[in-house]
C-alpha cells in the first residue's frame, strides 16, 4: 500500500485528516487483505526515527518527531494496525526516493533539482546538514518485488547505501548529469535552516 498524505507539513496542519487517511486507511486495507487471505506490502518511512544517530536497524526504537512519522509508528498507529489485524505483511520502511517520475506524477527531490536547474535560471536553495540515504526508485521496486514472494511477515529497511546531505546529493546530481557544465546553471545556494514545520 502506497496511498498516503505524503506532505509532511500538511500532516502537521491537519493531524486528524492525516490520521484518518494514513492510519485508518491502512487499517481498512489491512482488513480487506486479511479477509481475502492476501498479503500486504506497506510502505513506511524513515521518519519514524528521530535522526539523531542514523544508520538505524529494524530493532532500533522509533522516536518520530513529526505527525507524519508518528502515524506510521509501530505501537501507535500505522504499522500497529497491520499487526493488530494479524495480516501477512511486509513493512517496507524506506527513505528519500529518487528517479524519473512518469508523466503527470509529482517531482521527487532529484527530478525537482534537475528540472529546475535546466528550465529556469535560478539558484536552488538547498539545505545543508540534513543527511538522508536516498534510494533509486527502481531499486526500491526490486525490493518490493522480492517482498512479494517473502513468506513471513517482516519489517525491512530499504535505503541507499550512502548517507549524504541534501546539498551533497544535489551537487552529485549536477556532476553526474554534467549540469555543472551548463552556462545557465547558477548552481546552488547553501542554506542551513528550512522553514518547514515537520
Ligand atoms: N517519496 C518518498 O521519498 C517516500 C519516502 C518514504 C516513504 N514514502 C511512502 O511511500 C508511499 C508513497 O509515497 P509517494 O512519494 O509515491 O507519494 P505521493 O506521490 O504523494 O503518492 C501518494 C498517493 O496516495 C494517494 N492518496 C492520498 N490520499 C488518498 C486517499 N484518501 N485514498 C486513496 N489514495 C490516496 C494519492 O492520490 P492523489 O494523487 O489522487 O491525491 C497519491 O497517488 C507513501 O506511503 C509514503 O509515506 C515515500
Amino acid at each position: 500500500m502506497t496511498a498516503a498524505i505524503t506532505n509532511v507539513d500538511a500532516c502537521e496542519d491537519y493531524p486528524d485528516r492525516a490520521n484518518l487517511i494514513n492510519a485508518f486507511g491502512l487499517k481498512n486495507v489491512a482488513h480487506a487483505v486479511k479477509q481475502n487471505d492476501g498479503k500486504l506490502i506497506y510502505i513506511s518511512t524513515d521518519f519514524i526515527f528521530d535522526g539523531s544517530r542514523g544508520n538505524y536497524s529494524k530493532t532500533d526504537t522509533p522516536n518520530p518527531l513529526s505527525i507524519y512519522g508518528k502515524i506510521k509508528l509501530p505501537k501507535l498507529q500505522g504499522e500497529q494496525f497491520i499487526l493488530d489485524e494479524g495480516v501477512r505483511a511486509c513493512i517496507c520502511r524506506t527513505s528519500v526516493l529518487y528517479g524519473w517520475p512518469d508523466a503527470g506524477q509529482r517531482d521527487n527531490f532529484f527530478s525537482w533539482a534537475y528540472n529546475n536547474s535546466l528550465s529556469e535560471r535560478k539558484i536552488l536553495s538547498i539545505i545543508d546538514g540534513q543527511i538522508t540515504t536516498p534510494i533509486l526508485i527502481d531499486d526500491l521496486a526490486e525490493c518490493i518485488y522480492w517482498m512479494r514472494d517473502f513468506k513471513n511477515s517482516e519489517i525491512f529497511h530499504t535505503a541507499g547505501l550512502e548517507a549524504i546531505t541534501r546539498l551533497a546529493f544535489v551537487q552529485k546530481i549536477f556532476t553526474e548529469m554534467k549540469l555543472d557544465l551548463l552556462p545557465n546553471v547558477e548552481k546552488v545556494e547553501r542554506i542551513t535552516f528550512l522553514k518547514q514545520k515537520a
